[in-house]
């Protein structure tokens, strides 16, 4: 996060154009994706019946022996210091085993915080936990009880009595802007960005737009609550935790409690959602540490208000986002700029520029964004970090832009689509936005829009249509691994630490496996979720299915060599050049020479072969540019009696390269988008100025949507392959919610005539 940061990043990506590409990660197609056999098909979770049968184990669902419970008790003031700590009622409460705060807490470093070059650093909080009577933020965890139950321990929480001696707090946005600061970089990529003189051309140009959007902070709600269940046995230290980064929080727990990585083990089979919020936080480190000293195991499951209390959302934003645009709407001048939160002790930037930077190409652009450190519990990632923001601003300043020229608002963005990255100039893998917008547009029925907004009226209700465009970048992260097994039997085990949260991961690469070795798929297994398999990278930035499609490629090449060295010159197809392919290997030039694993295993006489391979350096996505697109259609109708809005119909159309399986993907995408849903009609923390606390921590006051709120989603996706990612295929975890908030602004809009660009958009903003 540092200038020197950004100086490597710019010099890599020099020295990788210069490169031949097919030197590079990525440079000779995947041959699988012209070869895809169960790849592509619509095979429904192979975990489905565990789940519907309840024998899927959820961590609080796991017990361990001689197990009790722990609750916390948060702090209610957001600065101060803890001047009086009473636990003797608590202590003396039925079935309490013990109260810790911070006079008996063990003393703990700072957990190894979260940083876009190690990946092995899980912490999103760079608070002490626990350490000292200092209060730093409203909710922070003081106290923790251990007792037999956890009604038990909910109940002795609330005996301890604390008093404090607040201090000055800084809590209120607007007044923390005066003091903003501007990190050298946001992740990977360098924060103040320019090219031209974007003032000077917005000045100049023939129609220009230049506003502020607002939105909200927004909180994590995955249906499984956080929770963790800790046990040592000596210095082993066995956690069962729903997280989305098993092998480096059992990196992170090593480091912080003393014990070597491999003493560590974090079992993670499924998890209820994740988001970006099941990282570790401070309640994990709390559990292992209780567990230590009393001696059992102990088991820490967040309340729902406890997930607000500790657990970091998404920030809230202030972004002026500004378009000029010559005669025939071509882009002269793109500014997107802004203030959003990062406290000191968080990791999170909120990169909500970045989009605007790839998405649309101008004669000149300014991005800067800069962080107001106020006292809260640190923001964190939220699904799809940055754009799903970002892409309101951009989104509806596209939408006020047409309106102004009088131009289709699908038409002007067609108009500004770029031929290469418009920052850096390079060569996108694959870039399908136009196809995305014109099928969606089609599909949709774009066309039956009536320009003039608040025309059509049917009864009470308002009715409008609207779009926008969305993109995410596509990852793969360094360094993820898998075991191979080839048994004799011929069937074949992949595991890794992997973390299945619901997208279907092993189902996929149970798919993927099965392609690239040419079995079916029931030779085949995949295993995840246990930090003791091959070390995987972060359930992340929707980077899992490429990263792990990366190793287990690799793995089969390391396979093939093994084969063909254990098949030997008795071998069928022995001096011949190889692939993997119906159960054996098989000739390249001539499929009739083929030599099965069976009968290779069988002549060697072993049981099984077992590999383990990484994926190579993730290159590809700093030579090329590397992004997915979406195009979102919209019709809502909006009450001309009481301003309620009612979203009928949600269209994506997405460019995403190959669909590994139209099942797990559509659900991956329609729930994206549902989220976006929330993101414009309903979803706001809403923070106590004058304490910082928030006044919305439960499902009753924080409004998500539900199902009466989600109409019939369409997703469609154009299925062009990447050439230059695993299987062609990019990451879209997070693709769905990018530009589903302005999409549905945009639709008010036309409906109403009435512009929102403070979100949510709330009935009595339309009053
Ligand atoms: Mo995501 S916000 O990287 O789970």
């Amino acid at each position: 996060m540092s200038r020197v940061q950004n100086a490597a990043v710019a010099s890599v990506r020099t020295v990788l154009g210069l490169v031949p590409a097919r030197w590079l990660p990525g440079g000779t197609p995947d041959e699988l994706i012209n070869r895809q056999v169960e790849i592509g098909r619509p095979t429904p979770r192979l975990d489905g019946p565990l789940k519907a049968q309840g024998r899927a184990p959820f961590v609080t669902e796991t017990a361990m022996d001689g197990q009790c419970h722990a609750a916390l008790v948060h702090s209610t003031v957001t600065r101060g210091r803890i001047t009086r700590l009473d636990t003797r009622a608590a202590e003396s409460s039925p079935g309490v085993l013990l109260v810790i705060t911070y006079r008996n807490m063990p003393r703990l470093d700072i957990v190894p915080m979260l940083a876009g070059l190690n990946l092995n650093a899980p912490g999103n909080s760079g608070l002490p936990i626990m350490q000292d009577p200092e209060v730093r933020y409203n909710g922070q965890a003081v106290a923790v009880v251990l007792a037999e139950t956890p009604e038990q321990a909910e109940h002795a929480a609330s005996l301890v009595e604390i008093d404090y001696a607040p201090r000055t707090a800084a809590t209120v946005f607007e007044d923390a802007k005066a003091g903003a600061r501007t990190l050298p970089s946001l992740l990977v990529e360098k924060n103040h960005v320019t090219v031209g003189d974007a003032e000077r051309e917005l000045r100049r140009a023939d129609h220009r737009v230049d506003n502020i959007y607002r939105t909200p902070g927004h909180h994590h709600n995955a249906i499984e609550l956080h929770g963790v269940t800790a046990a040592w046995d000596g210095d082993s230290l066995l956690v069962h935790d729903s997280t989305q980064m098993i092998a480096p929080t059992a990196s992170g727990l090593a480091t912080l409690f003393g014990v070597r990585r491999e003493q560590v083990r974090v079992v993670s089979p499924f998890i209820g959602g994740g988001f970006g919020g099941k990282g570790l936080w401070d309640h994990q480190i709390i559990a292992v540490a209780a567990a230590r000293m009393i001696g059992r195991p102990v088991r820490l499951r967040l309340t729902r208000e406890g997930v607000y209390r500790i657990i970091g959302g998404r920030t809230p934003s202030e972004q002026r986002m500004a378009l000029g645009a010559d005669a025939q709407g071509r882009f002269a001048s793109v500014i997107h700029t802004g203030y959003s939160v990062m406290p000191l002790y968080g990791t999170c930037p909120e990169p909500y520029t970045l989009g605007s930077r790839s998405i649309y190409a101008s004669r000149s652009f300014e991005f800067l964004q800069r962080h107001l450190d106020l006292d809260i519990v640190p923001n964190t990632f939220m699904r799809t970090p940055g754009e799903t923001i970002g892409s309101f601003a951009l989104e509806s300043a596209v939408d006020e832009l047409a309106h102004e020229m009088d131009l289709d608002p699908v038409e002007l963005r067609l108009r500004n689509i770029p031929e290469r990255h418009p920052i850096s100039g390079q060569e996108f893998s694959q870039h399908g936005l136009r196809q995305a917008l014109t099928d969606g547009a089609e599909r949709f029925g774009w066309t039956r829009r009536e320009p003039k907004p608040g025309t059509v009226r049917d009864g009470e209700w308002l009715r409008g249509l609207g779009c926008a465009a969305g993109s995410f970048p596509y990852a793969r992260m360094p360094g993820g691994s898998v075991r191979l097994t080839l048994r004799r039997d011929g069937t074949a085990e992949v595991s890794c630490s992997a973390q299945e949260m619901g997208m279907g991961v092993a189902t996929v690469q149970t798919q993927h496996t099965a392609d690239r070795l040419g079995l079916s798929l029931e030779q085949v297994t995949f295993t995840l979720g246990d930090s003791a398999l091959a070390t995987a990278t972060s359930a992340a930035g929707s980077s899992q299915t490429a990263t792990i499609a990366g190793a287990v490629s690799a793995a089969a090449d390391k396979l093939r060599a093994e084969l063909v060295r254990l098949a030997g010159r008795d071998s069928p197809v022995a001096g011949r050049t190889v692939r993997l392919a119906g159960g054996g290997l098989s000739d390249v030039d001539d499929p009739a020479r083929h030599d099965g694993y069976r009968e290779i295993l069988a002549r060697a006489g072993r049981d099984e072969l077992t590999v383990t391979a990484s994926g190579p350096p993730p290159l590809e996505f700093l030579r090329f540019s590397m992004h997915s697109s979406a195009a979102v259609f919209c019709e809502v109708r909006v009450s001309a009696v009481t301003g309620e809005v009612r979203v009928d119909r949600l269209l994506g159309s997405f460019d995403c390269g190959t669909v590994l399986n139209p099942v797990t993907a559509a659900g991956q995408l329609r729930g994206g988008m549902i989220m976006g849903l929330g993101v414009a009609l309903t979803e706001e923390t809403l923070f106590d100025a004058r304490s910082g606390r928030i006044m919305n921590p439960s499902l009753a006051d924080y409004h998500i949507p539900a199902h009466l709120d989600v109409p019939q989603i369409d997703v469609i996706w154009t299925g062009i392959p990447d050439p230059r990612s695993p299987l062609g295929a990019r990451g879209l975890g997070e693709l769905g919610t990018a530009g589903v908030a302005a999409a549905i602004a945009n639709a008010v809009f036309n409906a109403t005539g009435t512009r929102v660009r403070d979100l949510p958009i709330t009935l009595d903003k339309l009053l």
